[in-house]
This record gives C-alpha cells, sequence and structure tokens, in this order.
C-alpha cells in the first residue's frame, strides 16, 4: 500500500484500483458499481493540487515501478496490448488522469477528454453528435473510452492504430478542442506542477508524445467486465454438476464461480434475451467476443436515409467498399451511452433493435451477409433490450475528478 496516494485521498486519488496493490493494479470486483452514479464530473479545476503534495507523490518510490493492470471478470488480461514502449505505472495513470480532466489542453481553456468521454454518462456525453470548443458539434457520436485498451485500432472508422496516437487528435481537432499538440505541450510545460512530473515519470519535459503516452495509460484502466452475463458464461461448464474426480481445490473453485454467478443474477428477461441475441436475432454475427465486438468494419445503412451520408471507414481507405461502414462498437455497459450509433441517431436501445428487426436501412453498400429482417416479436424485442440493459450492465473502474496542478 502506498501511504502518499492513499493518504491523500480523495485528492490525488486515482481510480481506487491503484491502490489496491504496490505492484498489481486490482479492480476490485464489487466495490464500484457505476449505474449511472458515478461521482466524477467533467473538467476538473486548475491550481487545486498543491506543489509539495506532488513532490511527496512522485517521490514514493514504486510510484514509478511498472504495474500489472488486472482486467476484471469476463475480460483476458491485457498482457501484450500494453506496449512495450509505455509500461503503466501508478505516476503515469495519475498524471494521465490529470490530463484528461484539464481544459487547458484545450485552446480557449473550456473542454477537456472528460467533456465528451465523461465517466457519469459512461465516459461519453450523452449527446447525439459532441460539442467542442466555441459550442461548434461535430458529425459523430463520441464513442466510450471504456475498454479500448482491448482494442487494436481507435475511432468509429479505425483510423488511430493506437491509443497514443488517437490522444492527440481531439488536441489538434479545430471543432474538438481546437489547439495544436505542441501549443498544447508548451502551455503545460510552464505549469510548474506537471513538469515535475513528466520529469520524473518521462525523463524529460511535457511533450506531445509522453502527453499521449499519460493519456494512453490512464485509458487502459478504465475496463468494464463482471456482468451478469459474464458470470453465467463461467458458470456454463459446471450445470451438470461435478466430475467424479473433482479434487478439492477445483471444487471449491466450481463453488467460488457459482455463487459469483448467483450473486450476479441475470433477470429471467435478459436470460431470454441472451438467448436471441446468440440465435434468432443473430447479434453475435458481428457483437461477439469479451468486448461483445468483432473489432471489424460493417455497413448497417444508420445515414443512409439523410442527404449526405458520413462515408465511414472509406473516408479512411478511400475503397468504394468501404462506404458507411463503421467499426463495431462494445455493448458493455451499453444502457449509460444513449443516444446511440455513430450519428446518435438511435435515442433508445428499443429503437437500436429494431431497425435490425427491419434488416437495416438498405442502400448499396448494406451488410447484406450478416444484417437480414429478424421477425422478432414485441416481447422479444423487450427481451433483447433487458440483455443488453441489464446483462450487460458491468462493473466500470471508478474515477474521481481530479485536483490539477
Ligand atoms: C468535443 C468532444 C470530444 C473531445 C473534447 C474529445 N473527444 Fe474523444 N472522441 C470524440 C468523438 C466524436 C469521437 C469519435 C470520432 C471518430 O470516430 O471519428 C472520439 C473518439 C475517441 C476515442 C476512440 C474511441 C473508439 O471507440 O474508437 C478515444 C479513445 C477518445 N476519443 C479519447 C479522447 C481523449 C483522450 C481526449 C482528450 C485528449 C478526447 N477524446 C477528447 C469526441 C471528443
Ligand atoms: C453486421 C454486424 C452487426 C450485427 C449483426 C449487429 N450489430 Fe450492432 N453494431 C454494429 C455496428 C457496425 C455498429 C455501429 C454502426 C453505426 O454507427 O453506423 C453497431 C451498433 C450497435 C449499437 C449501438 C452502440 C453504440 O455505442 O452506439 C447497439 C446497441 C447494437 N449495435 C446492438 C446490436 C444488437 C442488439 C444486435 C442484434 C439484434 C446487433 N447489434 C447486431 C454491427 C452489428
Amino acid at each position: 500500500m502506498n501511504p502518499i496516494f492513499r493518504n491523500s485521498q480523495p485528492m490525488i486519488r486515482f481510480s481506487c484500483i491503484a491502490l489496491a496493490a504496490a505492484t498489481v493494479l486490482t479492480i476490485p470486483q464489487d466495490a464500484i458499481r457505476t449505474n449511472g452514479k458515478n461521482v466524477a464530473g467533467d473538467n476538473a479545476v486548475p491550481g487545486t493540487l498543491p506543489l509539495d503534495t506532488i513532490k511527496k507523490m512522485i517521490a514514493e518510490k514504486d510510484a514509478h515501478t511498472p504495474i500489472t493492470i488486472t482486467a476484471p471478470d469476463g475480460l483476458n488480461e491485457l498482457g501484450a496490448r500494453v506496449p512495450a514502449d509505455n509500461p503503466a505505472t501508478k505516476a503515469k495513470i495519475e498524471l494521465g488522469r490529470q490530463l484528461y480532466f484539464d481544459p487547458r489542453l484545450s485552446k480557449d481553456l473550456t473542454v477537456s477528454c472528460a467533456t465528451c468521454h465523461n465517466p457519469t454518462k459512461g465516459y461519453s456525453d450523452a449527446q447525439p453528435t459532441s460539442t467542442g470548443i466555441s459550442g461548434q458539434r461535430g458529425g459523430r457520436s463520441a464513442p466510450t473510452v471504456m475498454n479500448r485498451a482491448l482494442a487494436p485500432v481507435q475511432f468509429w472508422d479505425g483510423r488511430a492504430a493506437s491509443l497514443e496516437a488517437q490522444a492527440l487528435g481531439p488536441i489538434g481537432n479545430p471543432i474538438e478542442m481546437g489547439f495544436s499538440p505542441s501549443d498544447a505541450a508548451a502551455r503545460i510545460a510552464g505549469i510548474e506542477g506537471y513538469k515535475i512530473q513528466f520529469d520524473k515519470v518521462f525523463g524529460g519535459p511535457p511533450t506531445p508524445d509522453f502527453i499521449a503516452k499519460a493519456i494512453a495509460t490512464f485509458e487502459r484502466t478504465v475496463l468494464s467486465g463482471a456482468s451478469p452475463y459474464d458470470y453465467y458464461q463461467a458458470a456454463e461448464p459446471f450445470r451438470g454438476g461435478p466430475d467424479a474426480d473433482e479434487s478439492a481445490d477445483e471444487k471449491s473453485r466450481r463453488l467460488k464461480i457459482l455463487a459469483d454467478e448467483k450473486a450476479h443474477p441475470l433477470s429471467e428477461a435478459a436470460a431470454r434475451g441472451m438467448k436471441l441475441f446468440f440465435n434468432k436475432a443473430q447479434c453475435n454475427l458481428c457483437h461477439a467476443g469479451e468486448n461483445l465486438s468483432d473489432e471489424q468494419y460493417h455497413n448497417l445503412g444508420i445515414g443512409f436515409d439523410k442527404a449526405k451520408p458520413d462515408g465511414g471507414r472509406e473516408d479512411f481507405t478511400k475503397k468504394d467498399e468501404d462506404r458507411g461502414k463503421f467499426r463495431t462498437p462494445t455493448l458493455r455497459n451499453i444502457k449509460e451511452t444513449a443516444p446511440y450509433m455513430h450519428d446518435g441517431s438511435l435515442k433508445s436501445l428499443k429503437e437500436v433493435v429494431e431497425h435490425y428487426n427491419k434488416g437495416g436501412i438498405d442502400n448499396k453498400w448494406l451488410s447484406r451477409d450478416k444484417i437480414r429482417k429478424l421477425e422478432l416479436t414485441e416481447t422479444e424485442i423487450a427481451d433483447v433490450v433487458a440483455f443488453l440493459e441489464q446483462g450487460l450492465q458491468g462493473i466500470v473502474t471508478k474515477v474521481d475528478v481530479p485536483k490539477l496542478p
């Protein structure tokens, strides 16, 4: 246990996960449920973190020891998905948390990452499309930052190859934070409390590269898992009772898994919805695996009823076959991030399932191999929605708004 981090709660406490152990960052399984009631807001307030607190924090020796970010139940460990040149340390996660909430990364000091990816709103912004500096509205919906550590590429069209590469995009985007990464780095470098943290964490003054690495490291701790669906899946192999030759260890493991499932039950409607999701509704053709995403691109016809549909993946690959295709998003904690789709055009999960039920919106590029009329009844639609809302509602890393240098 790290006394500096502990004693200064909640001031420089980063997600309580980091407090759990000196070398292993553990997500407490039941201590933290967001359920839309997380305490964090959006921007943090500059000048609220005293220099001597920062000095004590970065002087802690295990603050700079590489740590393993432990994934919650239901997810695979991050392992090699953490880049070798950017290992996580407690001090780096904390620095990234500060930057994530710091409006000084935007030109006019009004917008931080948390403005559009707000922990109290499922790490999104509850808007159809996002609003950046000077009230400017972009054309796409802010995806959640949850579980982005699990994904090989970033953005709706997959144009960023890593979280590090992604992080500088919004700072430089004229309608998001409206700055340039080098001007942002220069501003951060002028703040003593940041300068000394970058020095200890990266061995040099703030640069766009170091800012991106710190923010990406913080984002890797924002994980969602441990949903009723995960516990149901874990218990599946044990439904038939114990093996005849079950050892004592195997027995205690089996009983633990069954007890976990009992503590996080799927509702009856969600259980019916889960069966539909994997069969008649065929959602699993694209929403599969630990993050309920195949990480592929598909055209569901979203926006094709409008005058100028977003080109989607085609804007990046320049290939006609990619027109209107978007990356399959996660469905974890999905009830927290309405409205839905890349343009926020569907207001509720019921509208989403109805969109699939009618076979999407027809267009030349529709992913016809996987999108077709489903013939779900009203009750079946409600059951699929129950699975999305209750079955996939898990435990997300709790993140408090930090104090800032
Ligand atoms: C003005 C609102 C806004 C701000 C500010 C903003 N973002 Fe975003 N973010 C978006 C939108 C919109 C997208 C989707 C854009 C796209 O895919 O073309 C996005 C995409 C992302 C993604 C990719 C998610 C995915 O599913 O692929 C990550 C990660 C992310 N932002 C992190 C950040 C970080 C870190 C910051 C601060 C440096 C930040 N964002 C600032 C609106 C914003
Ligand atoms: C062909 C692949 C495919 C199938 C099948 C599919 N999805 Fe999707 N899903 C996607 C893609 C791609 C998007 C994003 C599309 C866009 O924004 O244009 C998406 C978006 C969503 C969203 C909105 C997520 C968000 O963050 O806005 C939900 C909810 C969803 N799907 C649920 C389902 C359900 C439920 C089913 C089964 C009835 C299903 N999907 C079937 C690929 C698929």
